[in-house]
């Protein structure tokens, strides 16, 4: 059958997009801040809120890392950074060099306590030069195995305190959030022995990407959908985050990782509790995350012969994409010539509920893909009887595209124009860019500015991280006594053959993205 496009977009009626509020003054430190995800992320995302008059106008950007900077480099080199990786606001230089005023820079040591004295007194001496109001944010961005150290300074130098009656002081933590149930349990009671869950900001991003907030609106911001919403209607959900990236610069923490941890653990678990949840009864952090983790709770554990059954790995090897020869991954600098790590997973998952049970989940995540697209497919059972007679019929779906032509289409029937009775498959399509211009916010724009007005919907909560955690541990168990097949898909291609085998057995197919 072949598929055409009816656009249904009425951009005249369409809202204006999220504005975000200007946030209270206050101080972010940044462990961590010489590093990628400072220079790439959270400053230009930073910017990108100051732009748009969504940060206060009172506010310090305290850098705080081991490499020797004074404040101008730092300011130097985050100027530099918001040029370069700015990715959704035009950067009017004027902007940026009133902006830059906000940063200072300590150097130290993460474990040195005079290091953590001399940020205690930056804090302080800029709090009461801005009016800051004693509001603070620490934030880490160091490798995760730096993060104890750091709660421990700031314990020992009472920065987890609020300074006055009004203010207040949060954490925010970078995923990935442990490297199993035991460590993740383990730092959250770090965390938590010295902060309050309330002050703690645990980051995915990819709840930052406004098409992952548009699929509770979707769900629970429309009539039509729900009542559809169940294993009623429902044949199979799947869940694709194909990257054509390779590991690039970071073969050293992707080593230690791999996609289970890395994906599947955080993103795509993510993506998978909005699409099952219950409908939450607001959209606050308390509600949304109560149902959330119902979800996680819900899904068959593991056993070590699931996991051989339903759960998938993979590893690149070298390929090519329209002539351009492509590494394999034990080829890329910094991996093991003979390494076991995963650069891709698929695992079919059951929610044994009254709203899910039945419908497979079939998830996949993998790294040099074909191409980049982050999707949600919800696949319809057929109708029930097919009345024209000869015709084909295959089942309607809705496809949410998370990114990048960030959108929505259904997938229906339509009859061809002309004297006989013929079905083709068509699509309606809304499309974030028609709709709105594009323009969207970066997803640690949101993230940040949330973190700033004290909103954790969009952050999960410890119990969270570890439900999810307790998921994945384990498949990351059985595969430990077994010594995979790698590599075992080219680079470029779909994944291994054997993600295929998976929904074959099941009578179905991956939809091609
Ligand atoms: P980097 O390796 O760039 O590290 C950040 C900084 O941490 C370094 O510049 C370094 O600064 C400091 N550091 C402290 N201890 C160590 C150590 N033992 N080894 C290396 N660096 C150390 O990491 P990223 O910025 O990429 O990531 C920071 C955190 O954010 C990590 O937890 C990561 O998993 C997470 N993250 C990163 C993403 C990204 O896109 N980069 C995406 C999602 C999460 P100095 O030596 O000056 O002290
Ligand atoms: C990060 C992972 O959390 O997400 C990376 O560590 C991955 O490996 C990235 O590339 C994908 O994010 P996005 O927003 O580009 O889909």
């Amino acid at each position: 059958m072949s598929t055409q496009t009816v656009d249904f977009t009425n951009t005249a009626s369409m809202p204006a997009q999220r504005t975000l509020h200007e946030a209270e003054p206050c101080t972010i430190v940044i462990f961590g801040a010489s590093g990628d995800l400072a220079r790439r992320k959270l400053i230009p995302a930073l910017f990108e809120l100051s732009s748009c008059g969504s940060l206060a106008r009172r506010i310090a950007i305290i850098g705080f890392a081991r490499s020797k900077m004074t404040d101008d480099a730092f300011r130097e080199a985050m100027t530099e950074a918001v040029r370069k990786y700015s990715e959704s606001c035009a950067v009017d230089e004027e902007k940026l060099r009133a902006f830059a005023q906000a940063f200072a820079y300590v150097p130290g040591d993460y474990n040195n306590p005079e290091a953590f004295d001399r940020l205690t007194r930056r804090v302080e001496e800029l709090d009461a030069q801005h009016h800051l109001d004693g509001n603070r944010i620490f934030y880490l961005a160091t490798p995760p195995e730096v993060y104890p150290a750091v709660i421990d300074q700031l314990r020992d130098a009472h920065l987890q305190e609020n300074p006055n009656g009004k203010s207040w002081t949060r954490l925010v933590v970078e995923k990935p959030f442990g490297r199993d149930l035991a460590s993740a349990r383990k730092l959250n009671k770090t965390v938590l022995d010295v902060f309050d869950e309330s002050q703690v900001y645990r980051i995915d991003h990819y709840l930052g990407k406004d098409t992952v907030q548009n699929l509770a609106v979707l769900r629970f911001g429309n009539g039509i959908f729900e009542p559809l919403w169940n294993r009623n209607f429902i044949d199979s959900v799947q869940i694709t985050a194909a990257e054509n990236i390779g590991i690039e610069t970071r073969a050293s923490f992707y080593e230690t990782a791999g996609a289970l941890r890395d994906m599947i653990q955080s993103h795509v678990l993510q993506l998978m509790s909005l699409v099952a949840i219950e409908p939450p009864s607001a959209f606050d952090a308390t509600a949304v995350r109560n149902e959330k983790i119902k979800v996680l709770q819900a899904i068959r554990p593991y056993t070590p012969e699931l996991v051989a059954r339903d759960v998938v790995r993979g590893q690149y090897g070298s390929g090519g994409v329209a002539g351009v020869y492509l590494p394999g991954y034990r080829e890329e600098q910094g991996a093991a010539k003979n390494s076991a790590t995963e650069t891709y997973v698929a695992a079919r998952v059951e929610i044994e509920n009254w709203r899910w049970a039945g419908v497979p989940f079939y998830l996949r995540t993998g790294k040099r893909l074909t191409r980049r697209v982050t999707e949600i497919a919800i696949q319809f059972r057929r109708a029930p009887h097919m009345m024209f007679r000869g015709q084909e019929m295959g089942s309607n779906s809705l496809v949410l595209n998370i990114q990048p032509d960030e959108g929505i289409s259904i997938m229906f029937h339509a009859k061809q124009p002309g004297q006989e009775m013929r079905l083709t498959r068509v699509a309606m399509d809304f499309s974030y860019q028609i709709a709105f211009g594009g323009g969207g916010r970066s997803a640690y724009a949101t993230l940040l500015n949330d973190c700033m007005r004290g909103d954790a919907t969009l952050f999960d909560r410890g119990d969270g991280v570890e439900a999810a955690w307790a998921l994945v541990d384990p498949i990351l168990q059985a595969w430990q006594s077994e010594k995979p097949d790698f590599p075992n898909y080219p680079a470029g291609s779909w994944g291994p053959r054997e993600a295929d085998t998976l929904l074959e057995r099941d009578g179905r197919h991956w939809r091609k993205p």
